[in-house]
């Protein structure tokens, strides 16, 4: 695991999607999207190379992590327009090579197991972008979720709705209650992760992920047990960490061949 302390947050969503942009160029097939604020600095990098640089993603299929049960697809907070408004309307990427779970199935565990098919089929995923929950969620895999779980439905923490009810007008009312996940062992299929957490209200869970024991109560300290990991953070989220000397000095350091 290599771990990044940037001097700011935008510098971190900068750094994500210049690695993003690395992989794409390498002739990654397929991405991993997340939702939330933590990726956005890096759709707006990707976006910008793809203005400016010809960055093309007119071969690569995207696959996001999750999606709320039961909002339309049309609905501003559905992760499925999420993902389009902030990042692939942007650039040249077919509309129907953007995938997310269909939250709005009849039949969810079909779905799911209609989406890790998708997935297997036009994988592996290159490089998956990944938030953490300040409960140290990945996706919407909750504390308690299954260490090699698949894509299936979660019912989500009363901390994650309260986090998540500020993309609601602040209505926890119209938070969802269950959602659509890629598992921590679908996740962990991805070549390269790339997570990326800001400010001070993720230095317990960054901690955790990163420095805690690997326990399905911190889903995110799945990244300790992948060979390709890279972890993005501010100084603020970075505040929680022990061997912050180490991880400065081996970023200094790092030999000139070495990439992300
Ligand atoms: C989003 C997702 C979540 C978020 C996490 C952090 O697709 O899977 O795990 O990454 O909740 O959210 P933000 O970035 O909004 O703090």
């Amino acid at each position: 695991m290599e771990l990044v302390i940037t001097e700011s947050a935008a510098d971190a969503g900068v750094l994500a999607g210049r690695i993003m942009a690395d992989h794409v160029r390498r002739g990654a097939r397929a991405i991993g999207l997340a939702t939330g604020s933590s990726p956005l600095g890096a759709y707006r990098e990707l976006i910008r190379q793809h203005r400016d640089e010809g960055l093309s993603f007119a071969a690569v299929r995207t696959f996001n992590l999750d999606e709320y049960i039961g909002l339309p697809p049309a609905h501003p907070q559905s992760y499925s327009r999420f993902i389009r408004d902030e990042f692939t309307s942007h650039v040249d990427l077919l509309d129907a090579n953007v995938h997310g779970p269909d939250g709005n199935a009849a039949d969810i565990p079909a779905a799911a197991a209609e989406y890790e098919r998708a997935i297997a089929d036009s994988g592996p995923i290159a490089v998956q972008i990944l938030g953490i929950g300040a409960n140290g969620h990945l996706g919407f895999n909750e504390p308690g979720s299954s260490l090699r779980s698949r894509t299936r439905v979660k019912t989500l923490t009363p901390t994650t709705r309260e986090d998540n009810a500020r993309f609601f007008d602040d209505d926890l009312s119209q938070v969802p209650t269950h959602v659509i996940t890629q598992g921590l062992g679908t996740i962990g299929d991805a070549e390269h992760l790339v997570m990326i957490a800001t400010g001070s209200g993720k230095a317990d869970a960054v901690a955790a992920a990163v420095e805690g024991p690997v326990s399905a109560f911190c889903p995110a300290s799945i990244l300790q047990m992948h060979p390709h990991v890279t972890v993005l953070v501010d100084p603020d989220a970075a505040a929680g960490l022990q061997a912050v000397d180490y991880y400065r000095f081996a970023v200094a350091n790092k030999p000139s061949w070495q990439s992300f």
